[in-house]
Formats: structure tokens, sequence, C-alpha cells
């Protein structure tokens, strides 16, 4: 896998770069050798999350880092950001994404999700920037018919505004291309990303109560939380409970220093599947986490979540094939690493 930077886009835009899996990507475009534009309105990231940066790749590389808060529904002040750093790509993370909220909240996912990518597009357009890498996610193949999932395997109508959302700004990126051809697009589609630097200084802090399993459990591992909800164990699975392909966040990140590599002076919409081709169930992340936490970690059992799929997990061949990427790391790394960020940030970001 070559991961140096490409000289035609040495200088990325990363919005929502202060972020889960925005923040570990930064790391790994500065350490790759990337110039970093990290934009973003901090309406779900601490601003820490930019010293933890500079501590993990030290001097050098943090010179390499400019951070702009902006919303990048203001276009205006989008436009600003470009006018000055001038990027030659854009990786797109910022959005809502908390799959119950959206349910509630459709307007503001619709507005904030959609909107932004549009005026997003509309700048990267009006300053000549065509590159872009999306995160996009494996809720666009719905509840599948048969598993693993390759790229080809149909997009299925989503369960939930959020899902939509990923869906619907797939298809605007891909009509763009179709439009202008000079568009140069790639949509990554992660299975469940989960983890942290193994360095324990950047990890996943959602806010409020978090809709997401490995958080919980890391939560309830660290005293936040009194039990896990198992949301149903009546599943056609070997345990009953729900099967994702959890894939480390590390892994991931690599991932979008690997696409930019290879969509360097090409055009076209591709798509990459990013997971590790292994599905895990509920029960076994929590084994893990306790394995990796030293303690029992207590769960009860629940209904089954609205919307929840039995299983899911990926084909990755393709992406190996052709980014030259795989994820190394398993589930116990992913436990492991996971675990030594809540327990060195029992409260995540905040003192
Ligand atoms: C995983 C498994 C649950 C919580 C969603 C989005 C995806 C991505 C990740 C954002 C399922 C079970 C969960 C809990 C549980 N989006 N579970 N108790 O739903 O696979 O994917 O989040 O980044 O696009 O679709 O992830 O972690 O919520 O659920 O039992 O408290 O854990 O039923 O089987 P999901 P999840």
């Amino acid at each position: 896998m070559s991961d140096s930077p490409s000289p035609s886009l040495s200088r990325v835009l990363v919005t929502g770069g202060c972020g889960f899996i925005g923040s570990h990507t930064v790391v790994e475009l500065l350490e790759a050798g990337y110039e970093v534009v990290c934009v973003d309105d901090l309406s779900n990231a601490s601003p820490k999350v930019l010293d933890r940066i500079a501590q993990i790749v030290g001097d050098e590389a943090a010179r390499r880092l400019r951070f702009f808060k902006v919303d990048i529904s203001d276009e205006a002040a989008l436009a600003e950001v470009f006018d000055e750093t001038t990027p030659k790509a854009v990786i797109h993370f910022a959005g809502f994404k908390a799959v119950g909220e959206s349910v509630a909240k459709p307007l503001a996912y619709y507005s904030n999700n959609l909107g932004g990518t549009l005026s997003l597009c509309r700048v990267m357009d009006a300053h000549d920037v065509r590159a872009i890498v999306f995160s996009s996610s494996s809720t666009v193949y719905g509840d599948p018919d048969e598993v693993p999932l390759t790229e080809a395997s149909p997009k299925k109508p989503a369960t939930n505004p959020y899902g939509w959302t990923k869906w619907m700004i797939e298809q605007i990126l891909s009509d763009l291309w179709v439009a202008d051809s000079r568009w140069d697009v790639v949509l990554l589609r992660y299975f469940n990303p989960i983890g942290a630097h193994p360095s324990g200084l950047i990890g996943e802090d959602p806010k409020g109560i978090p809709n997401n399993l490995v958080p919980y459990v890391a939560q309830t591992a660290v005293g936040r939380r009194d039990v896990v909800h198992v949301y149903g164990n009546d599943y056609p699975t070997p345990d009953g409970t729900g099967i994702r392909d959890y894939i480390h966040v590390v892994d991931l990140a690599k991932g979008h220093v690997a696409a930019l590599a290879w969509m360097a002076g090409r055009e076209g919409v591709e798509i990459f599947n990013l997971g590790t081709g292994k599905g895990s169930s509920v029960l076994e992340v929590i084994s893990a986490f306790s394995e990796a936490a030293g303690k029992d970690i207590p769960f009860v059992v629940d209904p089954r979540r609205a919307g929840d799929i039995a299983q899911n997990w990926a084909d990755a061949s393709k992406a190996a094939e052709q980014l030259g990427w795989k994820a190394e790391l398993d589930l116990a790394d992913m436990c492991r690493d996971s675990w030594n960020f809540q327990s060195q940030n029992p409260n995540g970001y905040e003192a």
C-alpha cells in the first residue's frame, strides 16, 4: 500500500476532522506527510482533540495541520477557508450520525447532512476542487439478502433518516460526476468503526447516552453506566444476538490514506467496503471487552431495537485488490484500545 502523499493531492481538507473517525484520519494523514485543513463546527466534538492530535504526531507534523471552526453549511465561511488554504482534495465526515435521534429529528438531519454536503460541493466546484472521499456506511445495504456484502450488493431503502442521508449523499456525488466527469469520487462504506488510537489520547466520545454498542460497553466498564442493554437475543444467529463487522478506527483511517493515494489523477465514482470480513455478535463483543478491561461487564437482554438487522459483514476484497489496504487489527485489539482510551478518559474529553 503506497501511502505517501500524491503530489497532486498533497493538501487535504477534512470536514468533521475533530470527530471520532475524522480525528483518527487526520493523524494518519499527517503521519503520511499530508498537509491537513481540519474544518469542524465542534457541535459534536471537543477542541481538545486538536491538542491530542498534536501530541500524537509531534511538532513537525502538527505544523502541517490548520484548524477552522466552521459549519460547512455556512457557504461563505467555507469559501473563505478554501480561498485561504487551496486544498486539493476533501474527505467529508461532517454530519449528524445518531440513528435514533434522526428518527426524532428528520428535518435537522436532512438540513444538516444534505445541506452541508450541497454547500461543500458548491464551494469545491467553485474552487476547482473535485476530488472527494465520502464517509458512507454499510447501512446503505439495509437488511441484506446474503452476506458477506460486496460493493455490488444492492443498496436498499434505509430504515432511518440518518441512513437515508448516507444513501442520498452517495447519489448526489454520483450525479455530480454524471453531469461533470471531472469529479473524482470515492465512496467508503464503513461497517462498524470502534476502538481508539493506541496512545489512548483520542477515541470515541459520543455526547449523551451512547447509541452504539461499544461506547456503551466502555462507559459501563468504567462505571458511567450501570448495565449494558443487549437489544434482543432471538435473532437467527448462533448466539441469538446481532452480528456486525467491527473494524478498528485506525485501520479505517488508514483506508482513507490508501484511497487518497489511489484516486489521484482519476475521474469517476468508486465504491469500497471498509470492513474486516469477520462478523462478531453482541455477546462476543461484551466478552472481548470484559477480557480487555479485566472485569465482568453486566448486561441484561431487552427486546430488539426497532430498525436493527440480524447481521451484516463485509467482503473487503476489492479494497485489498485495488487500494492495497486491508484491516490488520482484530476484536481483541479494538477492545484493548477502546478500554485504554476510556480508562484514561473516564468522562471522555471533558475533565
Ligand atoms: C451494533 C449491534 C445492536 C447498542 C449504526 C449505523 C452505522 C454506524 C454505526 C454511525 C446491534 C446492538 C447496540 C446497545 C445493543 N453509524 N446493540 N445494545 O446499529 O450496527 O450501526 O452505528 O457511525 O451506520 O447504522 O451499530 O453499535 O448501534 O449496534 O445490543 O446499547 O449492537 O442491536 O446488533 P449499528 P450499533
